[in-house]
């Protein structure tokens, strides 16, 4: 299987430091089992100049969010918009083929919902979530939802 691709964005390091131990899981993985992905990530920031994406890629966003109920009105993206921008750019969605999101569940009905937001204006699947760095378990767990995916389009 070709190499799984994700684009993140992190803001105060805790998506860069889970998509870090997520890329030496799949490593390991693939080392024991040729046939399971490695991983290649690339982060994206204000500073990153748009370009068309030609292969398909997960996107791994945490969550900023400012108002609202919560849930649909008056939400605002905070510090994440490149990501949103750059999946908006030309036709860079149509390689989107999951979000996984993070956040902190103290934030309740908020929690992870840019990915969701993401999913549903991209018209992607939400593959997973894990909350602030994630553990050891949620490599495994988010590794294994995007290899199903991965799968699943090869069918
Ligand atoms: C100002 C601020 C707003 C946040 N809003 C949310 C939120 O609405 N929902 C949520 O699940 N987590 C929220 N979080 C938690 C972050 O998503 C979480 O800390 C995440 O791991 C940050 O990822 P990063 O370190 O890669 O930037 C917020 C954190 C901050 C500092």
């Amino acid at each position: 299987m070709d190499p799984m691709r994700i684009l993140f964005i992190s803001i105060s390091g805790n998506t860069r430091n889970f998509v870090e131990h997520l890329t030496r899981y799949a490593m390991a993985q693939h080392i024991r089992n040729k046939g399971l992905p490695e991983i290649v990530a690339t982060e994206v920031s204000e500073q990153t100049d748009f370009q068309d994406e030609t292969t398909p890629f997960f996107c791994f966003i945490p969550t900023y969010l400012d108002g609202g109920n919560g849930i649909d009105t008056g939400v605002k993206e905070l510090l994440t918009t490149a990501m949103g921008e750059y999946i908006g750019y030309h036709n860079n969605a149509k390689q989107l083929i999951g979000v996984v999101g993070s956040g902190n569940r103290n934030f309740n009905e908020q929690y992870c919902l840019t990915a969701r937001r993401y999913c549903s204006k991209f018209d992607a699947p939400f593959i997973a979530d894990y909350e602030l760095r994630g553990v050891p378990s949620d490599e495994a767990r988010v590794y294994k939802k995007m290899v199903e995916r991965m799968q699943y389009l090869a069918m």
